[in-house]
């Protein structure tokens, strides 16, 4: 906590210095630095891009630079290190990971596919490299529903491992999947009641979901009750959400997913007000990248992610799939 301003400036001028040293390393390095959505701020203000699980995964693919360093969490980085097999992926923190990845291992989808044999499997991209090269299909909270609907009609759908997400795409498309009951601790905690008591509290705000909130399932059963308005929520990846309030005439917002997103909302929409459902909704996990973090990693390039090549060509093929449909 920074008491007096004179500590403020100071550590104002602090960062300034930090990050002119990061971006003098990058140059030297011929890296590219790219951020999640969900990152803190003057790591969104620093990076090359800023997007989504999907965007950053496509970013990684075409990029020309040497080196990649990765603000995300660890799944997110070895995505990268799958497609790009020539640059060096960096992490600036190996402990970086993610609570939903972590919920299905490659052996208990092997189990799983052994009880459904011929079923085909859809990952969602929060899943380690092991599990990736058992999938068929990758998958994206924005793309979900595409990957969904581009496998042939009569075959059956193992469906990994969120099961709001899951249970998102099964309405959407009117198809029957199994579902993995796995769940992210942060968008599991936002509730129903959270919602509904917002929703009143601000009736002229639209409002905006991402489909692995705990209450993304109750939400589709009310709008078609009728319980909540249908025209004004949109159930949105985090890219989804950013793109959405550029072009919404709409002031006002109320938003429930992790709070990171909403500095590059406010950055870019200043004119609107963005309301978070839950403001205690941060992932412990995102926020361990940090300047002073970013920095070691270009200095030392530190710490490498490596997915070993029998793992990272089977992964390769279920990621490039959703890629083609993107
Ligand atoms: P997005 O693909 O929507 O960015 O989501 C990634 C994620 O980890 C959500 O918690
Ligand atoms: Fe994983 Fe949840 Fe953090 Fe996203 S918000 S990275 S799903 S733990």
């Amino acid at each position: 906590m920074l008491n007096t301003s004179s500590e403020r400036r100071k550590n104002g001028s602090d960062q300034t210095k930090l990050v002119e040293r990061i971006l003098d390393l990058k140059r030297k390095r011929n890296a590219v630095i790219l951020a999640h959505n969900y990152q803190i701020g003057p790591i969104q203000d620093l990076a090359d891009f800023v997007g989504d699980s999907l965007g950053l995964s496509q970013a990684a693919a075409k990029t020309e630079a040497d080196v990649i360093v990765f603000c995300g969490v660890h799944f997110m980085a070895e995505t990268a290190a799958i497609l790009c097999p020539d640059k060096k992926v960096l992490i600036p923190d190996p402990h970086a990971g993610c609570s939903l990845s972590e919920t299905v291992t490659a052996e208990q989808l092997r189990r799983w596919k052994s009880q459904h044999p011929g079923a085909v499997v859809v990952a969602y991209v929060n899943t380690s490299a092991e599990v990736k090269a058992e999938a068929d299909y990758c998958c994206t909270s924005s793309n979900a529903v595409n990957v969904v609907r581009s496998i042939p009609e009569d075959r059956e759908i193992l469906f990994l491992p969120d099961m709001y997400l899951g249970a998102y795409v099964q309405k959407v498309t009117g198809r029957k999947l199994h579902l993995w009951l796995g769940e992210c601790h942060v968008h599991a905690g936002i509730l129903p009641a959270d919602i509904k008591a917002i929703r009143q509290r601000y009736p002229a705000a639209e409002f905006l979901i991402h489909p692995e909130c705990g209450c993304v399932t109750s939400c589709m059963y009310y709008m078609a009750d009728g319980d909540i308005p249908s025209n004004g929520t949109h159930i949105l990846s985090t890219g989804g959400m950013i793109k959405h309030a550029r072009r919404s005439p709409a002031k006002e917002f109320i938003v429930a997913t992790e709070v990171g997103i909403l500095h590059r909302l406010k950055k870019e929409n200043p004119d609107k007000r963005f309301i978070p459902v839950d403001p205690e909704a941060v992932c412990q996990y995102m926020k361990m990248i940090t300047l002073e973090k970013v920095l070691t990693s270009l200095e030392d390039m530190v710490y490498e992610v490596r997915v070993p090549e029998d793992i990272a060509r089977r992964a390769r093929r279920a990621i490039e799939r959703m890629l083609s449909l993107a």
